[in-house]
């Protein structure tokens, strides 16, 4: 699915607002996502981390956890945004792979400078798949 570029600043736009809601006292880096639906909805999520590190989860993962939740499981892009356009984490890299390759990813900085433009096939070669528990 090819994105405008009205669409895909839409996007940034608002994984710059939702990072200001992340939670990282810890690391103090904040990260925002946007993950848009084929259908034309999107998810939020930002980074939740925990004074136990290991619990933290990214900003990533939780757009999808919130837009699985809600019965999309249909994505065309999402949008990463953190202060110097940070690249996603080979656990969110995964996670994406799990709904497609061909997802979109748009990494920003916080004036909303689009960085890089990539998608999840290329972010993951050889992406370990459902396809790969078959018989
Ligand atoms: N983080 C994300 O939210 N997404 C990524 O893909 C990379 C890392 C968060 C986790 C942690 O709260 C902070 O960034 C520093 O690692």
């Amino acid at each position: 699915m090819t994105l405008t570029t009205e669409q895909r600043q839409q996007l940034v736009n608002q994984a710059i607002q939702v990072r200001l809601r992340a939670y990282a006292p810890y690391s103090n880096y904040q990260v925002g996502a946007a993950l848009l639906t084929k259908s034309g909805e999107i998810f939020t999520g930002v980074n939740v981390e925990n004074a136990a590190y290991g619990e933290t989860i990214c900003a990533e993962r939780s757009a999808v956890v919130s837009a699985v939740s809600a019965g999309e499981r249909q994505f065309a892009a999402i949008a990463v945004a953190t202060h110097n356009g940070g690249t996603p984490c080979g656990s969110c890299r995964q996670v994406l792979s799990e709904f497609g390759l061909d997802i979109e990813v748009l990494l920003a900085d916080e004036q909303g400078n689009l960085l890089q433009q990539t998608t999840v096939r290329e972010l993951l070669p050889g992406a370990f798949q459902g396809r790969d528990l078959e018989e």
